[in-house]
């Protein structure tokens, strides 16, 4: 399997989580029910955006830099980290609420230049082997975490 469609397939779970989350938050109605759910986002993207930055974005770092996007991601990373991070701190309800959103929002727009952007350039740039070979590195770090 190539490394952008094992991450596609990652990114098909996200999609659903946000849809999830877009329709759970509004009727929660405690800051610690918000806080879960946006801690578990959190961990999710984390794992997530790892595994991308070593078997994606390192590899294409040259690419990338040259038309912005390393910029463009780096920075779209430490948006939603700040967002999710206010709904840890604040102890106002419905700006937990509305901080959750806004990262799920930006968590969209993020997924959708990966998927229309990085990847495709990653498909055009990296060798079908190399694809294969990161797709492999990527089967290895999941059998890890499943031990
Ligand atoms: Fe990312
Ligand atoms: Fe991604």
């Amino acid at each position: 399997m190539k490394i952008t469609e094992a991450l596609l397939a990652e990114h098909v779970v996200f999609h659903n989580l946000f849809d999830y989350i877009e329709r759970a938050a509004p009727r929660l109605r405690t800051l610690a029910e918000l806080r879960a759910l946006a801690g578990l986002l959190e961990a999710l993207l984390e794992a997530h955006g790892k595994m991308e930055d070593t078997l994606v974005m390192e590899p294409l770092e040259q690419h990338l830099d040259q038309l912005g996007q390393n910029e463009a991601v780096a920075a779209e990373h430490a948006e939603i980290d700040s967002q999710l991070a206010q709904v840890r701190t604040t102890r106002d309800l419905k700006k937990a609420r509305a901080m959750l959103h806004g990262a799920v929002v930006l968590s969209r727009q993020h997924f959708d230049r990966e998927e229309r952007v990085i990847f495709p350039l990653a498909e055009k740039w990296l060798k079908s082997k190399t694809l294969q070979t990161l797709g492999t590195e990527w089967i290895a770090k999941r059998k890890q975490v499943l031990g």
